[in-house]
């Protein structure tokens, strides 16, 4: 049988205060960031194993509550839970008492009387899982809260380039697309920043807002606005879905005109280093950011992110288990 010792290749720090939410970026560190791609990597190890599950976290119960359309983050965190032996309840707002009114907060008061102990949640309201923290006692993960976060996106994308890569200090990445309505981008901007990597956001103007609103947070980023100029040199390019549903009308002129300029082709491609990463967080607008031969090129690293979205969030898991299991 797998121990949990089979499983974490360090161990907190006894003078580490152990993390209990997983919100954003923001407040990890590189050192925790480089134990949690560890962890992933024991994770994706079982994951290769004829029997897919260790009983890490056997009676615990994890409640995805997604308030918002997911196909890749929702069955990943669920696949997750069942792979470390957690219960596991899905939850959307159609057909819970959402739809009778219930507020977010006494829904989390009655998660918390039914017994969960992890909240994995997505909103379309920024800020939302800050919120729940402060009425639930158990862990929350932000599985995607508005425009504002999405870090187990960032900590997969983190994963599958050091995988690919053998690093991310040093490299220069370019985040390209709708930045302006992200969290991806957000999120991987901390993680990026933190572990070393130069990063440039490319895009057109409207679609990124005011240079200072990125470089007074981030001083060290780079603004362009011309894709070809920023593709010879990259060693990752991140292209971003195009926010229809989060878009006020007049952003850009046309779709044919954006996939001109920001699209991601082969043709543009050319210029490209043989090594450079081409990810997207998915879902896709085929043909719009990004084209189909590229999709399924040898560059292309989008199967690997979904892939590894589950190594990563069962180290999310598990880490935060632990935290409780300080306790115990
Ligand atoms: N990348 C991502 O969050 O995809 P889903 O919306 O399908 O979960």
């Amino acid at each position: 049988m797998t121990t949990s010792a089979d499983i974490s290749p360090t161990t907190y720090d006894s003078r580490t205060p152990p993390r209990q939410h997983v919100l954003d970026l923001d407040d990890f560190s590189r050192a925790e960031i480089t134990e949690i791609l560890e962890t992933s990597s024991s994770m994706k190890e079982i994951l290769g194993r004829s029997i897919k599950q260790v009983p890490a976290l056997r009676g615990k119960t994890v409640v995805n509550m997604f308030f918002e359309e997911s196909t890749r983050t929702r069955i990943s965190f669920e696949l997750a839970a069942r792979a470390l032996s957690a219960n596991v309840v899905g939850m959307t707002a159609k057909g819970s008492s959402v739809e009778k009114g219930e507020s977010l907060v006494d829904t989390v008061r009655t998660l918390q009387a039914l017994g969960a102990d992890i909240i994995v949640m997505r909103h379309s309201a920024a800020g939302a899982p800050y919120l729940v923290t402060q009425h639930f006692q158990g862990s929350v993960i932000n599985a995607g809260d508005g425009r504002h976060a999405h870090p187990t996106q960032a900590l997969l994308d983190l994963f599958t380039i050091q995988e690919r890569l053998g690093h991310i200090d040093g490299l220069r990445v370019v985040i390209v697309g709708d930045i302006l309505h992200s969290r991806v981008a957000r999120s991987n901007l901390w993680g990026l920043m933190t572990m070393g990597a130069h990063v440039t956001l490319c895009a057109p103007t409207t679609l990124l807002g005011p240079a200072d609103y990125w470089t007074s947070t981030w001083p060290q980023v780079t603004i362009s606005y011309n894709l070809n100029d920023c593709i010879a040199d990259a060693d990752v390019i991140m292209t971003l879905r195009l926010q229809k549903e989060r878009q006020q009308t007049g952003l850009l002129p046309t779709l044919r005109e954006y996939t001109n300029l920001f699209g991601i082709t082969t043709e543009r491609l050319k210029c490209a280093a043989p090594h450079c990463l081409i990810m997207h967080p998915g879902p896709m607008n085929e043909g719009v950011e990004i084209m189909p031969d590229v999709v399924t090129s040898m560059q292309s690293v989008i199967e690997d992110q979904v892939t590894n979205g589950v190594a990563v969030r069962m180290a999310l898991l598990y880490t935060l288990a632990g935290s409780s299991r300080h306790d115990e």
